[in-house]
């Protein structure tokens, strides 16, 4: 059967100068064999070197070793050195790290077009600097690709969801912080608004949270878009819950698995196994049937009734 897979990574916080358990990681994704790997940044460790040149140097060279081709997005952590006296030269430091011209990407991998969006602003930020904002100039960028990519399905890799997702979040420590979801201070529904105009978008993976994937809205889809949470590998997600997971997603023609590897079991957690049975064509064309509706079903069984199931036992 003709199958794309990619993997998500969340959060890596790869330590420098020792990359802590990075090696068995590596050999985990590359059994997997995914046609491309994607990671939702934050790569550099905690500690006096996070988001140097030198730490995300080394995260890179770690994550160089995946088979795949790989890229990532900026988090908020990667944007903090103390360092860089400008955002500017944060955002330079990583895009030469990972040898990149933009902090933002665009690729293609099988039936989709994946759009990466980076956090850009940290420094003047006076509300609070961890937030993720997504600026002017990439948000114009991704519209002009949302508008390019009309009629194919397009996955959006970015640190955190926008507002309204539903997909899980920590409130008590994100939210009254003021960087759970997007430009969380400024006009977050502007992010979901471009969400809503756009029928094309339809997954929007995330990380930031470092929580594992057993809970029920790890995955939610809303508008009919899956937004997906994805865990983190390393050690640092075991303070959270003690979870390290990675997200695989196996893209058939007739529908969609979205899959949870362990990291400690060295297994896929089938607990935590989503099946989309739709088609990709299938969620592009019923979103683009909603487009513009103020009430589009909130409950997945509900937006499914208006969907052919395409044989998909
Ligand atoms: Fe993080
Ligand atoms: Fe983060």
């Amino acid at each position: 059967m003709d199958k794309t897979r990619i993997v998500v990574m969340g959060d890596p916080h790869i330590e420098y100068p020792v990359a802590d358990g990075w090696d068995e990681i590596i050999a985990d994704i590359n059994v997997l064999k995914p046609d491309k790997v994607f990671v939702v940044g934050d790569l550099t460790g905690y500690g006096p070197f996070i988001g140097t040149h030198e730490a995300t140097v080394h995260a890179v060279k770690v994550l160089n070793q995946l088979k795949a081709p790989w890229y990532s997005i900026i988090g908020n952590h990667d944007m903090e050195a103390k360092v860089f006296a400008t955002d500017e030269e944060a955002v330079q430091s990583f895009c030469k790290a990972v040898g990149r011209e933009t902090p933002w990407f665009r690729t293609e991998v099988g039936p989709i077009a994946v759009l990466g969006l980076s956090t850009t602003f940290f420094r003047p930020n006076t509300v609070i600097k961890h937030e993720v904002v997504f600026e002017d100039e990439q948000l114009a960028w991704f519209e002009e690709q949302l508008h390019e990519l009309e009629g194919k399905p397009i996955f959006v890799i970015a640190h955190n969801p926008p507002v309204g997702s539903g997909v899980i979040t920590i409130p008590e420590l994100h939210a009254q912080g003021g960087n759970m979801v997007v430009n969380q201070n400024r006009c977050p529904g502007r992010i979901m608004n471009i969400v809503w105009r756009h029928p094309n978008i339809l997954a929007w993976f995330s990380g930031h949270n470092h929580l594992g994937h057993f809970y029920r809205n790890s995955i939610a889809v809303t508008l009919g878009v899956h937004f997906v949470h994805c865990g983190a590998a390393g050690s640092v997600s075991r303070h959270r819950d003690g979870c390290r997971h990675t997200r695989i997603v196996d893209m058939y023609p007739e529908h969609m698995d979205i899959l949870t590897f362990d990291h400690a079991t060295k297994q896929m957690e089938d607990r935590c196994a989503y099946q989309e049975p739709h088609s990709l064509q299938a969620l592009l064309d019923w979103r683009t049937e909603q487009k513009g509706k103020v009430y589009i079903p909130r409950d997945p069984e509900t937006l499914r009734q208006g969907l052919p199931v395409t044989g998909h036992a």
